[in-house]
């Protein structure tokens, strides 16, 4: 599944509202806000992270000022966060939940992280804060491959000023910061103190960024743009919700010409073209899963996004869309066929080689890592080794710019080209019927 763009108040709120939260202990965790251990130089710090043993405990309800959160943080030797944190708790929550400020990340954008110390300090491991090289390919937001465009009803979009290949990358570009959807636990007072110490925090040249967001609903100028412009994205199996200002720019299509994936390891965003975009060309993501019917689009878009789906796919004819949604379903339905593995599936390799062409019909060009794999895994099952290599080929190339270069589905493609023989779909269809549709008569 690609990462879908997130998602409005009503999903956030509906997340905690569930079942979850009776499992949780009853009872106060911060009885003591200042234990004695806690005593340096006079003044309340929590005890502060032991490299050694590995404990990190943050659990002072903070009321430093901004000021003061710095210049405590300052004081502690080696300590990778600009700010001290300032974190919540209360019967509802297993941790406390804190902001974590890093100024230098990113060579000077900053980030903020609203989320458990155990999370924060798990980001901290990644190459991102590590390895200063990680990130030589994000943020160079010089020289980009296309202009800002006014577009009369619809808004600022990017249009492309040269010509970009399939893979060429458009831009990268680094989370301004990363809440963990759990914080909804807090008390809404306390949350909101904790967004808006991460906006406090981020440096001076990066919060126009911040502030240039968006927003689609009226509350809190922090959560609502934080709200309106957040995706869904994963870090070590967890779910969180990133901003990342600059992939707003990018209008939706439901056939788009570029796709964008969450790289985990640079807690990135990067964006590539997934076609040949000529100059002139406005360059698109998709925001939701294109394989779906108009109706189901146009209805996620509304609910989530609040627009009315333009794009040529939503607002062709009712002729034209009425073909488009046939494909779809035959689309589904080949699909299904081809993920039976038993002795009476129908898969054969004509009916991958269909749903290919009806990809390419529906211009789905940015999925097509989809149809190139089942084509892959359908050759390799009746043990045609030269097409499962070309298929498992295309497929990772095109998979890699919507699901990552570390996706499991483009490392499996991977493998399956080196050495198909050695796939778990080697021949795993030889001596099944091929052509059951076409040898047997119909029913009577
Ligand atoms: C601190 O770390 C040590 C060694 O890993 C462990 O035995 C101890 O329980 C930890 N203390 C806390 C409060 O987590
Ligand atoms: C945390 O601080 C708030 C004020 O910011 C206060 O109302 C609340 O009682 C404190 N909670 C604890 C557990 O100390
Ligand atoms: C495309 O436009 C950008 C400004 O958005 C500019 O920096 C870049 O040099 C232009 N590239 C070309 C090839 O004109
Ligand atoms: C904890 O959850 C319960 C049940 O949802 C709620 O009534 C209570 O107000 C919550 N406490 C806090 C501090 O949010």
């Amino acid at each position: 599944m690609n990462n879908l763009v997130a998602l409005s108040l009503i999903a956030a709120a509906s997340a905690f509202s569930n079942d979850k939260v009776a499992h949780l202990p009853q009872q106060p965790l911060l009885n003591d806000a200042c234990p004695s251990t806690s005593i340096l130089n006079g003044e309340c710090q929590p005890p502060t992270y032991d490299p050694t043993t590995g404990n990190i405990s943050f659990r002072q309800n903070s009321t430093q000022t901004l000021q003061q959160s710095y210049e405590s943080a300052q004081k502690i030797a080696n300590f990778p966060w600009s700010h001290y944190p300032e974190c919540f708790a209360n019967e509802n929550t297993t941790e406390p939940y804190c902001v974590f400020s890093d100024q230098k990340f990113a060579s000077g954008r900053g980030i903020f992280i609203v989320t458990t110390s155990a999370m924060a300090y798990e980001m901290l491991k990644k190459p991102a804060f590590t390895d200063p090289e990680a990130l030589s390919r994000i943020n160079n937001h010089d020289n980009p491959p296309f202009e800002t465009h006014e577009f009369p009803m619809k808004g600022r979009g990017l249009i492309a000023n040269k010509t970009l290949h399939r893979g060429d990358q458009i831009f990268a570009s680094s989370a301004l910061l990363i809440t963990n959807p759990d914080a909804y636990h807090l008390v809404e007072e306390e949350r909101l103190k904790l967004i808006h110490r991460g906006v406090d925090t981020l440096p001076e040249a990066t919060k126009p960024l911040f502030w240039a967001l968006l927003d689609h609903f009226k509350g809190d100028p922090v959560d609502d743009r934080i709200n309106t412009n957040a995706f869904e994205i994963e870090i070590n199996g967890h779910t969180q919700h990133a901003v990342l200002p600059e992939i707003a720019m990018l209008n939706h299509d439901c056939r788009p010409n570029a796709a964008y994936f969450w790289d985990e390891e640079t807690l990135s965003h990067y964006v590539h073209a997934t076609q040949t975009i000529y100059p002139g060309e406005e360059i698109t993501i998709t925001y939701i899963n294109n394989e779906r019917s108009r109706a189901k689009r146009m209805a996620n878009l509304k609910m989530n996004w609040g627009f009315d789906c333009d794009c040529s796919s939503c607002s062709a004819h009712p002729s034209f869309y009425a073909e488009s949604d046939a494909r779809i379903q035959r689309m589904e339905e080949l699909i299904s066929h081809l993920n039976n593995w038993t002795p009476e599936s129908k898969a054969t390799p004509e009916l991958a080689e269909t749903l290919i062409s009806l990809y390419e019909q529906e211009r789905l060009f940015a999925s097509l890592g989809v149809p190139y794999k089942h084509a892959a895994e359908t050759y390799s099952s009746f043990g045609d080794k030269w097409n499962a290599v070309k298929y498992a080929t295309l497929s990772a190339e095109l998979s890699m710019l919507d699901k990552g270069f570390r996706d499991r589905d483009v490392r499996d493609m991977r493998a399956m080209a080196k050495d198909p023989e050695l796939s778990w779909s080697w021949n795993k269809r030889v001596g099944h019927k091929r052509f059951p549709e076409t040898c047997g008569h119909h029913h009577h």
